[in-house]
């Protein structure tokens, strides 16, 4: 299993493997303060850090420890508009983190809700996952916003994490496969 990035296809995007040649769109994204600020990834001053990314990608991949795809909209391009996928992955416990970023020329679009529909499905499906979890800064209303409406619990757990200069609360959500399939029946 998991011998290369599965390509996974919605209705507007097809979800897809990152490669060194979208160095250029992975820059892009996380250049911008917008998308920054409450996700932890530092925001780019060179083009080389998001060379790092790639690679640090494709190298959790090889390891099996996370998936992350590259987002792109088939109908416009092939280019990438955004990143999602599992940030941590443990295939003994059967328990996956999920992340997602999207360009800000792109938000408030339905992008990550119909992006990570494809995850969760997959995870879910194909991986065989138990529960999916993950952790927001109490900021990110949108990204809470998102999560709820795919079906993810708030948990009772406290934390905060230091970034940009500042401590931030973080709300933990949790999505079980029971849940999952219960609202996809
Ligand atoms: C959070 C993020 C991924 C949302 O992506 P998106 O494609 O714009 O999200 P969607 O369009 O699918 O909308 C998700 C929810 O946010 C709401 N939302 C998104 N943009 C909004 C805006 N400008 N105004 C009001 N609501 C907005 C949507 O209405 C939706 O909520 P609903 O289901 O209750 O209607 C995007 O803002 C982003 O990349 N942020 C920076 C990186 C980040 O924070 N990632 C998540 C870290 S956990």
């Amino acid at each position: 299993m998991l011998a290369s990035i599965p390509t996974l296809k919605t209705p507007r995007l097809c979800l897809r493997e990152i490669s060194k040649s979208d160095v250029n769109d992975i820059y892009a994204i996380f250049s911008d303060r917008n998308v920054t600020k409450f996700y932890d990834v530092s925001t780019m001053r060179k083009v080389k850090s998001a060379e790092k990314l790639i690679d640090w990608w494709s190298k959790r991949f090889q390891k099996k420890k996370a998936i992350r795809w590259g987002i792109t909209m088939p109908a416009i391009s092939n280019r990438i508009i955004g990143t999602c996928g599992f940030s941590e992955l443990d295939f003994i416990a059967g328990v996956a983190e999920i992340g997602v970023d999207i360009a800000r020329l792109h938000w408030h679009q339905g992008i990550m809700k119909e992006a990570l529909s494809a995850v969760l499905n997959y995870g879910f499906t194909t991986l065989n996952l138990s529960r999916i979890k993950t952790w927001i800064m109490a900021e990110n209303v949108y990204s809470i916003a998102g999560v709820k409406s795919l079906g993810f619990r708030n948990i009772n757990e406290t934390g905060s994490v230091f970034w940009q200069g500042k401590t931030h609360d973080i709300v933990y959500f949790v999505l079980d496969r029971n849940g999952y399939f219960t609202n996809h029946k």
